[in-house]
């Protein structure tokens, strides 16, 4: 062989391992696999996470593959949120949301739009006039009728499903004081799902919370789906976030609370899984909340410690046996970032801590404790 022929094929090679592997900025070395968690999970629930851009646009390609070997159902981690959807009055950015949900249809995924009505991470203009004044319940209530036929709409028969409320109710059951309450009191939450259901008709819709292990917010919850069911109001599926510490919620709070959710005939999802491996500062996921750094709250720079890595392994395996031990009611798991340095937890409740949250670390390497799942 020539020496210009070997080249080629030597470059060749290279080429084709570098897109098998993924040469994008983050590689590391997940390819996709025919048998994931997703298939160890069939039967039992769907299996997912929450996704970002850099891994629909394929700049992430490990934390791609692992996607598409692992997860059969996505959630958009940010692009659907109205902040990002609708920054400005009569402006929509469609294109993120637009390849968020055609790669959940090129991998053949259980797409969930999140979310429709949060008071966080709100367009800015939303619930106001031109004078900063908040809108009359009118004008709020026509807004949030547009916002949702427009943006369900836009995805009809593509999106399986929607949160379509988002944190609406305090730890001790009071409903949240958001401009959406205030100005509409609690009838905003039996409206926006009926504005998701005429929008689209066949769409499942949630409502979704994080602290649901908190009985006063549990059995708020309970008594609001259940009031919307004999109003004849569609909801299908109650998200509890599942944004958990090393000593919050107990497995018991977890399991009472799904139960009685469940008892509504919902079914329960855990919708934003992730479990800090850190100091608890809160047992809330409240994003507004902001502790000061400081280097004992931080303690794990450089790795986690066998016997935390032990509890954090057992405390997340208690959680998935919870879950299929009730997969006559409990039907999804998404998992809220796919690799521990994506984790929005490196940031919340503290800046630049070096968190452990998620089910892969930091080269994209899957946890030990789920490999006995993946056993045929
Ligand atoms: C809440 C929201 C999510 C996400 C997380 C933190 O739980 O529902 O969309 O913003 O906070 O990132």
């Amino acid at each position: 062989m020539k020496f210009k022929t070997v080249m080629l094929a030597v470059c060749g090679a290279a080429a084709l391992s570098c897109a098998l592997i993924g040469c994008g900025k983050k590689t590391t070395q997940a390819v996709v696999q025919s048998y994931g968690l997703k298939d160890a999970f069939k039967g039992h629930f769907l299996f997912g996470s929450a996704i970002n851009e850099d891994q629909v646009s394929g700049l992430d390609t490990a934390g791609a593959n692992i996607i598409k070997t692992h997860f059969n159902t996505i959630v958009a981690e940010n692009v659907m949120k109205s902040e990002k959807i609708n920054p400005k009055q009569g402006y929509y950015n469609w294109a993120p949301a637009d390849e968020f949900v055609k790669f959940g249809e090129d991998n053949d995924m259980f797409i969930v739009g999140h979310c429709l009505v949060w008071h966080q991470q709100l367009a800015p203009w939303f619930p106001y006039d031109a004078q900063g004044h908040y809108v009359s319940a009118d004008t709020l209530k026509n807004r949030m009728r547009e916002y949702i036929y427009t943006v369900v709409g836009r995805y009809k028969g593509r999106v399986h499903a929607w949160d379509v409320v988002n944190e609406a109710i305090d730890d001790d059951g009071t409903y949240r004081h958001s401009p959406y309450y205030d100005i509409l009191g609690e009838e905003f939450i039996p409206m926006a799902f009926q504005f998701a259901h005429e929008a689209d008709p066949d769409a499942e819709l949630y409502i979704n919370d994080y602290g649901m292990e908190k009985p006063a917010r549990c059995q708020r919850y309970v008594q609001i789906v259940n009031d919307m069911k004999a109003r004849g109001i569609r909801i299908d599926g109650i998200g509890m976030q599942g944004h958990m510490g090393m000593d919050n919620p107990w497995m018991h709070e977890f399991e009472t609370a799904l139960e009685a959710l469940a008892g509504t005939g919902c079914k329960v999802m855990l919708t934003e899984w992730d479990m800090s491996a850190l100091p608890t500062i809160t047992d809330n996921a409240d994003i507004t909340e902001n502790t000061l750094y400081s280097d004992s709250l931080n303690p794990y720079i450089s790795g986690l410690p066998a016997d935390v890595e032990a509890q954090w392994s057992e405390r997340m395996d208690s959680v998935l046996t919870i879950c299929m031990n009730h997969a006559d009611c409990f039907s999804r798991i998404n998992v809220w970032g796919v690799s521990d340095g994506d984790s929005w937890r490196n940031d919340w409740p503290v800046k630049g801590r070096t968190e452990y949250c998620l089910l892969f670390d930091r080269n994209h390497q899957m946890k030990p404790f789920l490999t006995k799942y993946l056993k045929k």
